[in-house]
């Protein structure tokens, strides 16, 4: 049965209906509609088998309370600053409450991004079997956006869009390039969001939310895997100065991410929403911020519980560097501001796809761990 919730916290983002803008992007054909790589066909079929709709496999009957968190306080980052311990556990819930809904809604606004990246690279990119895989790609985009529509409806709370968010996305659909577009979205993003989602699966107490996720990184671990099986090869055969040029678009894309969010929380005092999920919760921005800054000093940010990935150490990071977009320029680039470079694989591998569901989970959880 639906029910119905009645929240005075809201957020009404009707106002914002559309960005528009002109991209230069090429728009490539190609007419010998043949996969160059094993690899990307072998990913083509597993997405063909693998769709899934949402309406059938999913219990959209399953009522969330939405005034209660839908990850439990000890699994949450936040549980270990100071402005947490501070709160009364009605305080603590409903911030748990409304940081999660404004993270659901990051995810939801972030798959709309990538659902025009994945059609980007489908126009783009010259190459007959990759044209057919993104298309796939296009389509667990559409999906995706669905699921995460519906949910944030079920609780009837969806922040806008992180700034910081949309500036990386759309830093990546106005590049020139495909492989930026790829290297943007394939490897940044989705590295981003992969990690993100395994630590909401590991971490929900919600059935409903924990079925979603799982669905959509079965679904996400393909996409990531598409940037190392396809790219990978391309970046190998480009000229050394086009090289350069991507690995630098990189290098921003991943600066700009590190610089806009504490340690990956998504926490950011240039940020309306997550200004006003703490004005939702009465909670004193100045002291938040103070709190995250003692949590980022004291190097809270960059140590994971056991199961939980880090996005940037464990995905994004080994991802860049394993097709050689880190270059011996850009590691130099990576030193001055200040951003570690991590080149371990042994969890992102274990995340992409390749095997069984239950397989590529349980895999990714003992790498954690
Ligand atoms: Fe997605
Ligand atoms: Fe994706």
């Amino acid at each position: 049965m639906a029910q119905t919730v009645q929240s005075p916290q809201i957020v009404d983002t009707s106002a914002i209906v559309e960005d528009i803008y002109k991209n230069t992007m090429d728009i490539a054909w190609r007419f010998d509609y043949e996969f160059t790589e094993q690899k990307v066909e072998d990913l083509y079929s597993r997405a063909k088998q693998n769709q899934w709709d949402a309406e059938e496999i999913l219990d959209w009957d399953y009522e969330v309370d939405p005034s209660k968190p839908l990850i439990g306080g000890n699994d949450s980052v936040y549980s270990k600053l100071s402005f947490f311990k501070k709160l009364s556990k009605s305080q603590q819930e409903e911030f748990l409450a409304h940081s999660t809904a404004q993270l659901l809604s990051q995810f939801l606004h972030g798959e709309q991004g990538a659902l025009m990246t994945a059609a980007t690279v489908t126009h783009s990119v010259p190459d007959s079997g990759a044209k057919l895989y993104a298309a796939t790609q296009t389509i667990d985009e559409a999906r995706h956006v669905e699921v995460y529509a519906k949910y944030c409806n079920k609780i009837a709370m969806t922040y806008p869009m992180s700034p910081w968010l949309k500036a990386l996305i759309d830093l990546t659909l106005k590049s020139d390039k495909y492989q930026k577009v790829m290297i943007g979205m394939n490897m940044i993003v989705e590295g981003l969001a992969l990690g993100a989602f395994n630590n909401m699966y590991r971490t929900t107490s919600c059935p409903l939310l924990k079925d979603i996720t799982f669905n959509v990184m079965r679904d996400e671990s393909r996409h990531v895997s598409f940037g190392h099986v396809f790219l990978g090869p391309v970046i190998k055969n480009m000229h050394p100065d086009d090289v350069e040029d991507c690995a630098e678009f990189a290098f921003n894309a991943v600066k700009h991410l590190l610089t806009a969010t504490a340690g990956g929380t998504g926490a950011s005092d240039t940020d309306p929403g997550f200004l006003l999920v703490l004005k939702n919760c009465n909670i004193d921005p100045k002291d938040f911020f103070a709190s995250i800054k003692e949590g980022e000093d004291a190097g809270i940010f960059s140590e994971t519980p056991p199961g939980q990935i880090h996005s940037v150490k464990d995905l994004m990071m080994p991802a860049l560097a394993r097709v050689g977009l880190i270059t011996e320029r850009t590691r130099s680039f990576y030193e001055q501001a200040n951003i570690p470079l991590w080149e371990d694989t042994t969890i992102l591998t274990r995340m992409e796809d390749g095997k069984t569901d239950e397989a590529l989970l349980n895999e990714a959880v003992a790498a954690a761990e």
